[in-house]
């Protein structure tokens, strides 16, 4: 949700090749990814601000800038949008200036007092060009550097004023003509992270912003400010008290943000997901089949005492939150709730200090589940953040994080860090059932020898997709397709369906299998194509023979039935138009791989439309307004 990048370089930098638009706009193609309804820079040069901004995709405003060129510089901002207040238009676009076109700010997030702060400018003679709370706050602080400060003052002490007025989530940069060496940058509640370098500085709303020039990073806390110039970063509280960052390592690769050859970023996270899964397991059990989860620093006694889990998401996080209820509730017997996140604390949840809170996010950023997560510590819940990106706020503000280690996923539609989610979660179940002793430390052993196994069988998967791919390039007209699953098939079923509409845009729906008589029922019609997740023959038997019904049910009615089966599941051939299967492997883990197929049918057949299966409509990758 808006995509952030602030620079300064010392002149060596600048020789070095390193110019302030050259940098912003390569930290903006990595961030595109967080919204494209438009982008926009401002440098500071020659004692002026240049700026230019255009709608649409980042490709636009390169267009924009072959056409004018603006000045070489040391110090600049970039932003890409997606859009909260105001259309997708050039004038809603950032950066928005103020002060007389000397201070251009640039935000991500909401302002919630926006409309008052806007009567008082108003009052004060300010014009407004746009219709965004940004260029509120952006007059805020050009009104309080110019007409309350004088001229002595500091960028950074009108910023501290002007956050001590806003209320929302906020990040900001601004850059202001009579301060040519320093970005000054605001955070609540919304990303920012600074990158260290020798001789420049970076800001990001997240790592990659800044991946091709430095691995060294800064968290930054809830309400901080921080000055970057050349050689220094100076971070205080909006009052001016000094506050320390947390530096951290990154170790994403920046290779491992390109598309590696494959057609799209999404094709290439499908077929990271070995890698994903793999790197998840990675180090966190020792030979005997105990696991080591060293890093949740939560006192094993308290997690003893739990009596009901609550998992926090949204969207396809919360569907891997689905899986996880059915695992952990299997081995460690506590009640467990998945709940979407925005859901969650508006109804007066039941939670107290025998909860566990695990939240599961990709960013590490998403607004509604970092809310929740707040709340439920509140009422004196314990958190555990599962996670994918390191420094993010999520994590930072829960008891304990379980990494996911699926690299960085850049398509908007979420595969490989589900994968790798669902990954975590497992682990996360098998650790409190070993530390609860609800299972024999035998059968962990097992559950991990089959998890390790699944790598080899995602891959086999990818490599066999030739007839799905086929499938999905002749689906390309459909209007509609249905998914149906049952137990852990249920939350593939909805994720399958998710994936088909959001890049697309055909209308698919995910069932339980059971619900199906219930309503649903009636929406199949001659040649409907259905999508049926089986679970393992060798299971519980009543499962599956209830799903292969539920199979008959939809094909009596005309359904085209498309089934995703386990190798060897001879028994669902009579009722399928075609089945593809998936290896062979226990109940609980069949998502790690019936997923898959889902993943490839619809970026293939979104792909076939000439979609941008990477960069969806009106959909961003990083959620950070509520
Ligand atoms: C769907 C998708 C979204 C995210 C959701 C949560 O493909 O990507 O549904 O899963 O917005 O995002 P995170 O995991 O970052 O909290």
């Amino acid at each position: 949700m808006c995509g952030i990048v602030g620079y300064v370089g010392n002149s060596s930098r600048k020789a070095a090749g390193h110019s302030a638009l050259d940098v912003v706009v390569e930290g903006l193609r990595r961030l595109e990814y967080r919204g494209y309804d438009s982008a926009g820079v401002a440098v500071v040069a020659d004692g002026t601000i240049s700026s230019r901004k255009k709608s649409g995709k980042l490709s636009n405003l390169i267009g924009e800038l072959e056409a004018n060129p603006i000045p070489e510089s040391l110090t600049g901002i970039g932003h890409t949008r997606w859009a909260t207040h105001g259309g997708p238009t050039d004038r809603n676009a950032h950066p928005h200036l103020s002060d007389g076109g000397r201070l251009a700010v640039i935000h991500n997030g909401i302002i919630e007092n926006f409309a008052e702060l806007k009567q008082e400018l108003l009052g004060k003679g300010v014009t407004f060009e746009s219709e965004t709370d940004t260029e509120v706050a952006a007059a805020l602080i050009g009104d309080i550097f110019r007409t309350q400060l004088n001229d002595g003052g500091s960028l950074t002490e009108a910023m501290r004023l002007a956050c001590q007025r806003l209320e929302g989530a906020f990040t900001l940069l601004a850059v202001h003509a009579d301060q040519p060496d320093v970005v000054v940058a605001a955070r609540r509640n919304s990303p920012l992270v600074v990158g260290l370098g020798e001789g420049e500085n970076f800001l990001g709303s997240d790592v990659s912003g800044f991946i091709d020039y430095t691995r060294r990073a800064v968290e930054l806390g809830q309400d901080q400010i921080v000055t970057i110039s050349a050689d220094s970063v100076e971070i205080t509280d909006f009052f001016g008290a000094p506050a320390e960052g947390k530096e951290y390592h990154v170790d994403w690769d920046p290779a491992s943000a390109e598309k590696g050859g494959f057609n799209s970023f999404m094709e290439k996270e499908i077929h990271d997901q070995p890698d994903a899964v793999a790197q998840t397991l990675l180090g966190r059990s020792d030979l005997d089949g105990k696991l080591t989860l060293d890093e949740l620093r939560i006192d094993p006694e308290l997690l003893k005492q739990v009596n009901k889990i609550i998992v926090l998401a949204c969207g396809t996080a919360a569907y891997a939150g689905l899986v996880a209820k059915y695992a952990i509730e299997n081995w460690c017997r506590i009640p467990t709730e998945v709940e979407l996140a925005h859901e969650f604390r508006y109804r007066d949840p039941i939670v107290d200090s025998n909860t566990l809170v695990v939240s599961i996010s990709q960013s590490g950023e998403t607004m509604d589940t970092l809310m929740a997560v707040r709340y439920a510590r509140e009422q004196g819940a314990k958190t555990i953040s599962i996670c994918n990106t390191n420094g993010s706020t999520i994590p930072r503000e829960s008891d304990a994080v379980l990494y996911t280690h699926a690299g960085p996923e850049i398509a908007v539609a979420s595969t490989k860090a589900f994968l790798a989610q669902i990954t975590a979660a497992y682990l996360l179940g098998l650790y409190l059932a070993q530390l609860r002793g609800n299972i024999f430390s035998g059968q962990i052993k097992d559950v991990l020898a089959d998890l390790s196994k699944i790598p080899a069988k995602i891959q086999h998967i990818l490599d066999n997709a030739g007839p799905l791919r086929e499938l999905a390039r002749s689906m390309k007209d459909e209007k509609s397709v249905l998914f149906l699953g049952r137990h852990v098939g249920y939350p593939v079923a909805l994720e399958g369906a998710l994936k088909l509409k959001e890049i697309a845009y055909i209308h698919a729906e995910g069932f339980a299998a059971g619900e199906l008589k219930h309503g649903p029922i009636a929406l199949i019609d001659d040649g409907q194509p259905v999508f049926v997740v089986v679970p393992s023959p060798r299971g519980r038997d009543s499962l599956h023979s209830k799903v292969v019904s539920n199979i008959q049910e939809v094909r009596a009615r005309g359904a085209r039935t498309l089934v995703i089966a386990e190798e060897g599941d001879e028994s669902v051939k009579d009722y399928a138009e075609q089945v593809f299967y998936v290896p062979e492997t226990p109940t609980l883990l069949m998502p790690l791989l019936t997923t898959v197929p889902l993943q490839i049918f619809a970026a293939e057949l979104a792909g076939a439309k000439g979609y941008d299966v990477d960069q969806p409509r009106n959909l961003a990758k990083s959620v950070t307004v509520e």
